[in-house]
């Protein structure tokens, strides 16, 4: 349970707001590259952290994120002429290079000597991974590029689509780290199709994780964010104990908690807050391997790890206004939910709760809980910091963000203290990679936080 005021300052994005100050010494990916396919395209509207945005390549191929209004008298850019290296608002004609610089002002005498003292906002941009990302914060604050390891990737090793969701981000980030949900939410009913009405609260396979019990657990804060530690159930052969570290928390709105993706991908979920009420869930997969074709044809078209939309926007077939197509019959005799899709599953409850921007101060939190507390009070700490004027340190370690969940083999008796220390640091002996990963939180051969987070 969060006070009122701590429900605002977790939620609230917009300029000024410490949250927002917070995620604006962040890159941030601002929309999919596609979405910009070439030079002089056509201008994209876009909203991220509340403000109103347009985005744009010039005729040089630079892309351009600047603000969605003329500085003349604040008709919208999106209606602008991407030309010659620069938008032109068609009001008056005035024209912007991807700079912001005012390059020409032809409706008045003094515009030669003048353009020189205008300015449109415009904020820096780079095109990595399949995304275009922004940094919209203090251009003395800014960072370095992210380390993720998918950003050095080729195309043809990645697949990444974007859905616009209607609330806001911490609600759909918490999900992520709300560890248990999965034996509940995304299950299926024992026996499927034949389940009986007696059985029908009971998630096939997953009853014995439906208990989220956070004594065999250890949240431990990490120079990107945080991650969980888990020691396995089973010894070595040779009598060690096993630990992992995963479902990782990137700060500010990164995880790889999903554990619905392929073999050999690594999933990640970011959730870019557009506006208060308002975020675009960046949902990214990725593989040391080039994926098949058969992978991206399900990722494509299949309507299973990515849910369909409708065609022409970022908006799921399955979406709030249709109550996410919940069929009741399905819901009796086949699923937890009778949703058909597991993302959408997750849609239907964190676009839902109270609201679009729920209030935590009618919550009843409880030990399963525990992840997510940690995550949305790391983010309140270091939001109430930066307001103290201590700056996050996170974006100044891009390489820690490279760090692969891995797992480790310590003596018997080895104190979790040091378990911890050793799988935190990277150049320690230990099995990583995907194949490990996504065989973890596929389930097998033991889920990694006891039942993961999907979705
Ligand atoms: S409002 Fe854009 S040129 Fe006048
Ligand atoms: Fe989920």
């Amino acid at each position: 349970m969060l006070s009122t005021e701590e429900n605002q300052l977790l939620t609230q994005v917009g300029p000024g707001t410490p949250m927002g100050e917070l995620f604006r010494r962040f890159w941030l990916p601002a929309m999919l590259s596609e979405e910009l396919p070439g030079p002089d395209c056509t201008p994209v509207r876009l909203r991220l952290l509340g403000e109103d945005l347009v985005a744009f390549k010039d005729t040089q191929g630079r892309t351009a994120i600047v603000d969605g209004f003329c500085p003349h008298r604040s008709a919208p850019l999106f209606f602008g002429r991407n030309e010659e290296s620069g938008l032109r608002c068609v009001y008056h004609g005035w024209k912007f290079d991807v700079t912001g610089a005012c390059v020409d002002m032809p409706n008045c005498v003094e515009g030669e000597n003048f353009r020189s003292k205008v300015r449109l906002t415009a904020y820096p941009t780079f095109d990595g991974g399949g995304l275009i990302w922004v940094y919209m914060g203090p251009p003395a604050q800014r960072p370095p590029h992210p380390g993720y390891e998918f950003l050095d990737k080729p195309a043809t090793h990645r697949y990444a689509f974007k859905y616009l969701l209607e609330c806001n981000y911490a609600q759909s980030l918490e999900n992520e780290f709300d560890t248990g949900h999965s034996a509940f939410l995304h299950s299926r009913l024992e026996g499927a199709q034949g389940a009986r009405l007696d059985n029908r609260w009971v998630a096939a396979g997953m009853r014995q994780n439906r208990v989220v019990d956070y004594s065999k657990m250890q949240i431990v804060d990490t120079e990107f964010g945080s991650a969980l530690i888990r020691r396995w159930d089973q010894q070595t052969e040779n009598g060690n104990e096993v630990y992992s570290i995963g479902t990782p928390f990137w700060m500010p709105c990164f995880s790889a908690a999903g554990a619905l993706t392929a073999p050999g991908t690594f999933p990640l979920n970011i959730k870019v807050p557009v506006d208060d009420q308002h975020t675009a869930f960046f949902r990214y997969k990725w593989s040391d391997e080039p994926l098949t074709e058969q992978m991206l044809w399900e990722m494509k078209h299949g309507g299973y790890e990515f849910p369909a939309v409708i065609p022409g926007t970022f908006t799921p077939k399955e979406n709030k206004s249709n109550d996410y197509l919940i069929d009741r019959n399905r819901q009796r005799f086949y699923n937890y939910t009778g949703i058909s899709n597991t993302p959408v599953q997750d849609f239907a409850v964190t676009e839902n709760q109270r609201g679009p921007v729920t209030d935590r101060t009618r919550e009843t939190l409880v030990s399963s809980d525990k992840y997510l507390i940690h995550v949305r009070r790391r983010l309140l700490a270091a939001a109430r910091l930066l307001m103290q004027g201590k700056e996050p340190a996170e974006p100044w370690h891009p390489d820690a963000y490279r760090q692969r969940m891995r797992r480790i083999q310590v003596p018997p008796g080895t104190a979790p203290e040091e378990a911890a220390r050793r799988l935190l640091d990277p150049e320690s002996s230990a099995e990583s990679g995907n194949g490990m990963w996504a065989g973890m939180l596929a389930g097998a051969p033991a889920p990694l936080a006891g039942s993961s987070s999907q979705g």
